[in-house]
């Protein structure tokens, strides 16, 4: 294959990073793309009325609740890793906002992907642009995928006409090669969780506070259940066709979420440490009225019963899983996973 020259000598310039050479730099960055299990005030602040403007770095809590109920596991990963965290994800984001504008809220390619250009390079668009991080000393990880399969898309039968799980599975691939573009060299992909156990998902077709209506529990779980093996295995290809095509000038790594759920799923006993019997079946945060969210918090585990649990609601994973997520991410990073 012929190549022009300016790919020639940016594929020579950039031979110095090297995949192996990439994974032994110390990290002193960690980019996050996602959505509520990984955000950590961004949806509060938009909805509050306070866009997040250039480096933004307000996390909850104190100030606020994020949506495992405690402190998100960017932050545990930002403390074993000794880095700073930038974290872009917004809670209720999809990938691609024109595939499925679920809340219209800044989606992984278009609004985060832009926050990160915001922040990080001068000069975009122009013939001068320059990217303000060490390539070999940041690690971007996108999670993305609950909302684009989950209700009022997927599982309801309520995505865009014509779009597939192809599509959902593309645009993931895609955001990573518009991060490539920009210049960054390192990437985590984490895989969906086993969505199907959540207790949103899990087969039950009780009334809950994401879904107060009747409902086919047994369909939605199995359909989740399919959507989920499908993406994940789409984007796990899609992973090795990017290291392909790199030839190790950037190094990109599939993480194995859903198996490391659901060994957290099968285990709770090793990895639940609070002051209750270890549980992946139950959830502390209550909204036991699930047609008045005026009711959520009354009942709520306190204290460190919270680490008992797997979930702390219906759909979002407590604090100490993404303890448990942290520390294996920071393996990962490390080559040390077997996730
Ligand atoms: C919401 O906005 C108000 C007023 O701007 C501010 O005082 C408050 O801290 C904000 N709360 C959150 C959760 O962002
Ligand atoms: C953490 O990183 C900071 C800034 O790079 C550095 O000054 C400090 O020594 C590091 N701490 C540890 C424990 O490595
Ligand atoms: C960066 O530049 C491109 C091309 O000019 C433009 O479409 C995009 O909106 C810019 N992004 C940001 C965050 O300014
Ligand atoms: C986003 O969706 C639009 C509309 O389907 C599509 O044209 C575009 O290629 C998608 N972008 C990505 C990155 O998937
Ligand atoms: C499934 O979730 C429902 C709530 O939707 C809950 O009541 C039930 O205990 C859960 N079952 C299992 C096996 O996790
Ligand atoms: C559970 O273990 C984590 C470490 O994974 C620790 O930070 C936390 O304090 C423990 N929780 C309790 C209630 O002991």
């Amino acid at each position: 294959m012929l190549l022009p020259i300016s790919s020639l000598l940016a594929s020579f310039t950039l031979l110095v990073l090297a995949d192996a050479s990439l994974q032994q730099k110390k990290v002193k960055h960690l980019v996050f793309l996602g959505d509520s299990y990984t955000d950590q005030s961004r949806s509060h602040s938009i909805s509050n009325g306070t866009w997040p403007g250039k480096n933004y770095q307000e996390i909850y809590p104190p100030a606020d609740t994020s949506a495992d109920g405690g402190v998100q596991w960017p932050w545990y990963l930002g403390l074993y890793a000794n880095a700073t965290i930038h974290n872009y994800a917004v809670g209720g984001a999809v990938c691609n906002n024109s595939n499925s504008a679920l809340f219209d809220i800044p989606d992984v390619v278009h609004g985060q992907e832009d926050w990160f250009v915001e922040d990080h390079i001068t000069g975009n668009g122009t013939a001068h642009q320059v990217l303000r991080l060490d390539p070999s000393e940041f690690v971007v990880i996108l999670w993305i995928g609950t909302n684009d399969l989950g209700i009022n898309n997927f599982a309801t039968d309520d995505q865009r006409d014509g779009v597939s799980l192809a599509d959902v599975a593309n645009c993931q691939i895609e955001s990573i090669r518009r991060m490539y573009s920009f210049g960054a060299r390192r990437f985590i992909v984490n895989s969906l969780i086993p969505l199907e156990l959540a207790p949103l998902y899990n087969g039950s077709s009780a009334p809950v506070i994401y879904w107060p209506y009747e409902h086919d529990g047994e369909a939605w779980h199995k359909r989740m259940q399919n959507f989920v093996a499908t993406v994940n295995t789409l984007v796990k290809l899609g992973v090795k066709d990017l290291k392909e095509e790199w030839k190790g000038q950037a190094s990109v790594e599939w993480f194995d979420t859903y198996s490391l759920f659901k060994e957290m799923y099968d285990h709770p006993e090793n990895y639940f440490n609070g002051t209750l019997p270890p549980t992946s079946h139950n959830w502390c945060h209550r909204c036991d009225v699930p047609t008045d969210w005026h009711y959520c918090g009354i009942g709520d585990c306190v204290g460190d019963e919270r680490d008992s649990f797997m979930w702390w609601d219906e759909l979002h994973p407590s604090e100490q899983a993404g303890r448990v997520l942290a520390d294996e991410i920071w393996k990962k990073i490390n080559g040390k996973s077997h996730y």
